[in-house]
Formats: structure tokens, C-alpha cells, sequence
């Protein structure tokens, strides 16, 4: 049996708490999952924010190959809105949502069931005027009266839904209870056989891959979910996860998935990378354990037979196996074979930049992995035009002295149009060394920022491993929340230079118009 995989980590994924991700951030994120071959992007909420409607009308227009939809509440001016940041796409779907739980339906929506069943076929008749394929989401599905969902949902088809969605919205079923209530819905619900039924399961109990896989054994042909299992609250089913156990037993589930399991890996890197929420390192399939041995007897057995303790091939998901790869004397024809070898096409200015980056860590660190490459590459290619880079750090910092940070930055537009001086310079004290890098950060931009979560991740092992700082930066100027990453192998540069990055998105998204008086 096909199996159907609608991915909504630009819209669910989305609303994790703290996430923020702009246009071009999403936009390669859906370029990606095209590559991935999921089947559906949910790629935003178009109604809900102008960044929404944007970020699915850009999608729409540029990422080829793959149905793109967008959410819309069952009211006409959601529906509308919708279609238009959709009307360019290749396949195009509008989602539509309403609660059927009679907890919401008496606290929040305030409605009967009559009128309930009312908006939704008025929901689906409307986004049938824009296109044929139409999703109807019966939202917190599985805490809903069987009788009243089932009644919504035939009323849902005979309007012309083309895909019913089963949400356990709040993560409260368990699998053998979700897979009957699946296949009661099947049996139940007249005109069933003639749509794709899918499903849609948060994981507050742990239990969204588990239910969702429970669900594809009762006969649900769609699911949903999220890249990491990001999404509200503890978060969507991981795509990832399911994926591998519909490949891994094939014998148990029977069905199978359009993805290109190969591309697995790097579509985690590039959304924990953007939405800063790291990946844990015993998350299945994508941590950094999830294909690490470590007693003796594993490895031993790996090596004589992979497997005995391998289930799955890591080339399977897109993880490199080869250790050392390039170091000091490695030249410019090398280095790009690798990167082309890992999938990078650079432009020659991008790959000028990336190499210079790497001969700067040859020189501090004795091998350079694979890992370490990706590390450069994602720090190198950023989305947005950085109006900053960090020239220089200085730092004092001790148990008996007041740390101090002087930093140097380089202006890129303003070194363009040949001024003089194309370095801005400052000084400042902290609490701790990296609260003085910031400080001086913000003398130099003039935008005044709090740092709300800083952390550090090894990219490889060893003393002189890259540290990757991820923070997050939200500004008195919006209030909104920014993403900043940066590498070295000085985790206080990384710092300078993930707190420049996120500043960089800042001043980006405000634009210069709004920029503060130094
Ligand atoms: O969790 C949920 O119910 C949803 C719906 C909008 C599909 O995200
Ligand atoms: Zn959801």
C-alpha cells in the first residue's frame, strides 16, 4: 500500500514554541523537503500572519514537483486568503479545520453541532470553487463522539473533500485505541473509500510515531507530521522516524513512502539549524548516537557483520561513514570534489568564502571530517544578505577580573560603496564573557537585544572538535525571537558569531528604514 507523507513542519513545526522562521529560511526548507519527496508541504497558515501568507506564496511559486497547501479555518475569509498565497502552485491544497470535540465545541467555538457540520461543508464547497483537492481536518478528532465525527465527515465528502484528516490533536490516544478508531471511521463513514484518509498525531504522551504507525495498520493512507518531530507543545509525529520504520519493516506495516531516505539527515541538519531546536543525541534515526557503538562487543560485531547491531544502514539516512577526509594540505580542487561528493553546489564567491573558512580551521584543528565540512557549509551559505561579520574578538575574562570583550565587525555594503572605513569597533564588560561579547555586539549595531538561550553542541569528537553555539536573540525593537548560530573551534567566537548572525536576521527583517541611531 502507498503511503502518503504530508509534511507540516512549516506550519505545525512552525509553532513550536520559540520558532520563528522567515521567508527564506522556509523557502529552503521546502526546497529540501521537495528533494526528501515528501508527497505534501504544508507550507504555512496564510491567514494568520502576512509572514504566512508570504512564505506559502513564495513556496507556491518556486518548489516544483510536490503538492504545496496551505490552512485555513472553515471561515471564507481564511479559505480566500489561502487560495491566493497558493494560486501559483503546481498542485495545489487547501486545508480547512474545524473542532468536533464537544469539550471545544461548548468552551471555545461556542457552537452546536448542527452549525458545526454547516461550516464545514460551507468550508469545503467554498475551497472546491478554488481547487479539486481539498483536506478536511476534524480537529481534536480522537476526543469526538464517533457518531457526531462521522456524521461531520460524510457531510465533509459529500462537499467534496478529497483527503479526511483525523488529528489526536492533543496527544491523548493510545495505539491500539487509534488504530480501532480508524477502522471504525473506515467502516462508518459513507464515500470513505473514494478519499485518502490520513492522520495527524502529537506526541505529548511520547506516543505520535507509535499512533501514527498503529493508524497505517487500520488502513490510514496519508500521514502527517514534522522534520524532528518538531511542532506545538511536545510536537508532530517525526517524519523521520516513520518513514524508517515503513521501510525498516515492511514485512510488519506493508506500506510504502515516496521519500528518499538519503536525504533524511541533512533535511534534520537544515531545520534544527534554522529553527534552532537541536536535535537530542539518542533521537532515533537523526541524533548523533542513533548509529554509534559503544561497548566492545558491538563494535566488534559491527565490524565483522554490520548486521548484528544494525538494523539500518546510516548511508540509508544520508549519514557520511568516512572519518578523515581532508586536513591542511588539502587543496581548493579537493575541497570542492568533497563538497560535491556531499551534495553542495557553490557558487565560486560562496566557495571562495567556505575555503578560506577551512583553511582557517585546518590550521587550528589536525583532521577535517565530513561533519566538520557540513558544519562550514551551513554557516557559510546564509539566506540573507549579513550586514555584519565578525572581523576580530578580544577577550579578558578570568576568576578575579571583570570580563571585557572588544570586538571588531565588518561593515559588507558599506566597504561595497568605497567608504573609508569598513570597521566598526567596541569595547564592553559583562557578566560572564559572553554577555560582554554581546554587550559590544550591540554598541556596534545599535540594536539592543536580549539573549534568551544559548547552547553549545561538538560538532565531532576530540579536544579541538568545532563547537557550534546555538542562541536565541529577541529584540526590544519587534519583540520577535531570532535564530543565531555560529562554528569555531573557540566557543567564544562561535558565540560572537552566532549572536552577529542572528542580529544580521534582525535587521534583515526590519529592514534599513526602521534601523536605530548608533
Ligand atoms: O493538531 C491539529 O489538530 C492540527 C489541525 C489543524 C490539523 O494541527
Ligand atoms: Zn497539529
Amino acid at each position: 500500500m502507498r503511503v502518503y507523507i504530508f509534511d507540516t513542519t512549516l506550519r505545525d513545526g512552525e509553532q513550536s514554541p520559540g520558532v520563528s522562521l522567515n521567508v527564506k529560511e522556509k523557502l529552503q526548507i521546502a526546497r529540501q523537503l521537495a528533494r526528501l519527496r515528501v508527497d505534501v508541504i504544508e507550507a504555512g497558515f496564510p491567514f494568520v500572519s502576512p509572514g504566512d501568507f508570504e512564505a506559502v506564496k513564495i513556496i507556491s511559486r518556486e518548489v516544483k514537483g510536490v503538492t504545496v497547501a496551505g490552512l485555513a479555518r472553515t471561515n471564507f475569509n481564511d479559505i480566500d486568503q489561502a487560495w491566493e498565497a497558493l494560486r501559483e502552485a503546481e498542485q495545489p491544497r487547501i486545508h480547512t479545520f474545524i473542532v468536533t470535540s464537544s469539550i471545544h465545541l461548548q468552551y471555545k467555538l461556542r457552537m452546536t453541532p448542527e452549525q458545526v457540520i454547516e461550516a464545514a461543508v460551507a468550508a469545503v464547497k467554498r475551497a472546491k470553487t478554488y481547487t479539486n483537492d481539498v483536506e478536511f481536518s476534524a480537529e481534536d478528532a480522537s476526543r469526538s463522539n464517533l457518531n457526531f465525527l462521522c456524521q461531520v465527515l460524510e457531510a465533509a465528502i459529500a462537499a467534496g473533500a478529497t483527503v479526511i484528516n483525523i488529528p489526536d490533536t492533543v496527544g491523548y490516544a493510545t495505539p491500539n485505541e487509534f488504530a480501532r478508531f480508524i477502522g471504525e471511521i473506515r467502516q462508518r463513514v459513507r464515500g470513505m473509500e473514494k478519499v485518502i484518509l490520513s492522520i495527524h498525531c502529537h506526541d505529548d504522551l511520547g506516543l505520535a510515531v507509535s499512533n501514527s504507525l498503529a493508524a497505517v495498520m487500520a488502513g490510514a493512507q496519508q500521514i502527517e507530521g514534522a522534520i524532528n518531530g518538531i511542532g506545538e507543545r511536545a510536537g508532530n509525529a517525526a517524519i523521520e522516524e516513520i518513514v524508517m520504520a515503513l521501510r525498516t519493516r515492511r514485512d510488519v506495516f506493508q506500506g510504502e513512502t515516496n521519500v528518499r531516505t538519503e536525504e533524511i539527515y541533512r533535511t534534520s541538519r537544515l531545520v534544527a539549524n534554522l529553527t534552532g531546536m537541536n536535535v537530542q543525541h539518542n533521537k532515533a534515526i537523526v541524533g548523533k548516537n542513533a548509529f554509534a557503538h559503544e561497548s566492545g562487543i558491538h563494535q566488534d560485531g559491527v565490524i565483522k557483520e554490520p548486521t548484528t547491531y544494525e538494523i539500518m544502514r546510516p548511508e540509508m539516512v544520508g549519514v557520511s561513514h568516512s572519518d578523515l577526509v581532508l586536513g591542511k594540505h588539502s587543496g581548493r580542487h579537493a575541497f570542492r570534489l568533497r563538497l560535491s561528493e556531499l551534495g553542495y553546489t557553490l557558487s565560486s564567491e560562496e566557495l571562495n568564502t567556505a575555503f578560506e573558512r577551512f583553511k582557517n580551521l585546518a590550521d587550528r584543528k589536525k583532521g577535517i571530517t565530513d561533519r566538520d565540512l557540513e558544519a562550514i557549509i551551513e554557516e557559510e551559505l546564509r539566506l540573507i544578505p549579513a550586514k555584519y561579520n565578525l572581523a576580530y574578538l578580544h577577550i579578558s575574562s578570568g576568576t578575579t577580573i571583570i570580563p571585557t570583550a572588544t570586538i571588531g565587525l565588518k561593515i559588507e555594503e558599506e566597504a561595497h560603496v568605497g567608504q573609508a572605513s569598513s570597521l566598526l569597533e567596541e569595547a564592553a564588560c559583562g557578566n560572564g564573557p559572553v554577555d560582554a561579547i554581546c554587550k559590544a555586539i550591540d554598541k556596534i549595531t545599535g540594536y539592543s537585544c536580549t539573549l534568551l538561550t544559548w547552547g553549545i553542541n561538538a560538532v565531532t569528537e576530540g579536544k579541538d572538535a568545532i563547537g557550534e553555539v546555538t542562541l536565541m536573540i529577541t529584540s526590544e525593537h519587534n519583540k520577535k525571537t531570532y535564530i543565531g548560530r555560529g562554528i569555531s573551534t573557540d566557543v567564544l567566537e562561535a558565540s560572537a558569531r552566532a549572536y552577529v548572525n542572528a542580529v544580521n536576521k534582525l535587521i534583515w527583517e526590519l529592514g534599513e528604514g526602521k534601523r536605530p541611531k548608533n
